[in-house]
């Protein structure tokens, strides 16, 4: 079956099923994301993505709202814009984006003011070095949870990472915070890669950032190993 909507006044047949993202990709209009990825199940938790629809109260996310027969929906109205603007003032005043080249390309697209909201409490929890592999810098999380959802059910089914706390101190974390060599993580790296703002970064992107090379990564990474495990020993 085959749905017809207008985006931005031009008439669209979408497949039913479809979400009005991808149905204004099919007008050729691509919607900023933040918390969607096309390897993850989308959860609509950001709202980057929102879009007017005529007769509608409120926005509508469009990584996860259906589309429907007879819709108008508008993805570039004065209202979209601002939303989308003020949601990233909000979250560049909560945490620290500024490995995120995508957010930071959005907020140039969208004239963000990165000074608004001076006095905001900004999320600075300790970063985590426990393990050869990657830190976890919750000071750049932005509770996409796509970490979360690679780690479970949409790609390696190993469910080391969860989501802990309530409000504004939800946080992702491990089953009572274990250390992650004790959790059920096999390095896969799955959570590193759909991280999108540096949050999850791997050690070896960090050493050769630092000017390491290979050889000595490997002769770093195998004294970590050998730290842990003596340590892992003596509990
Ligand atoms: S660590 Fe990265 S992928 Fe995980 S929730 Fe935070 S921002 Fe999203
Ligand atoms: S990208 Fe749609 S809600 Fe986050």
């Amino acid at each position: 079956m085959t749905l017809t909507l207008t985006i931005d006044g031009r008439e669209i047949h979408a497949p039913a099923g479809s979400s009005l993202m991808q149905a204004a990709q099919l007008a050729d209009v691509d919607t900023p994301v933040i918390c969607y990825h096309e390897a993850t199940t989308p959860n609509g938790l950001c709202r980057q993505c929102v879009v007017e629809v005529d007769g509608w109260r409120v926005l509508a996310p469009a990584c996860v709202t259906p589309a429907a027969e007879g819709m108008e929906v508008h993805t570039a109205s004065e209202r979209v814009t601002r939303a989308r603007r003020t949601l990233l003032e909000m979250l560049n005043a909560s945490i620290d984006l500024s490995q995120a080249p995508e957010i930071q390309q959005q907020m140039d697209d969208y004239q963000a003011d990165r000074e608004r909201f001076p006095g905001a409490e900004r999320r600075a929890p300790a970063m985590l070095d426990d393990n050869p592999f990657y830190v976890r810098d919750y000071d750049k999380c932005l509770m996409c949870w796509r970490c979360v959802q690679a780690c479970a059910d949409d790609l390696q089914f190993t469910y080391a990472l969860s989501t802990g706390g309530r409000g504004y101190n939800s946080h992702v974390t491990t089953f009572f915070d274990a250390p992650m060599p004790e959790t059920t993580c096999v390095f896969c790296g799955n959570c590193v890669a759909v991280c999108p703002t540096n949050a999850l970064i791997s050690k070896t992107e960090i050493y050769l950032q630092q000017g390491l090379d290979y050889d000595s990564i490997r002769r770093e990474k195998r004294n970590q190993r050998r730290a842990q495990d003596k340590k892992g020993g003596a509990q």
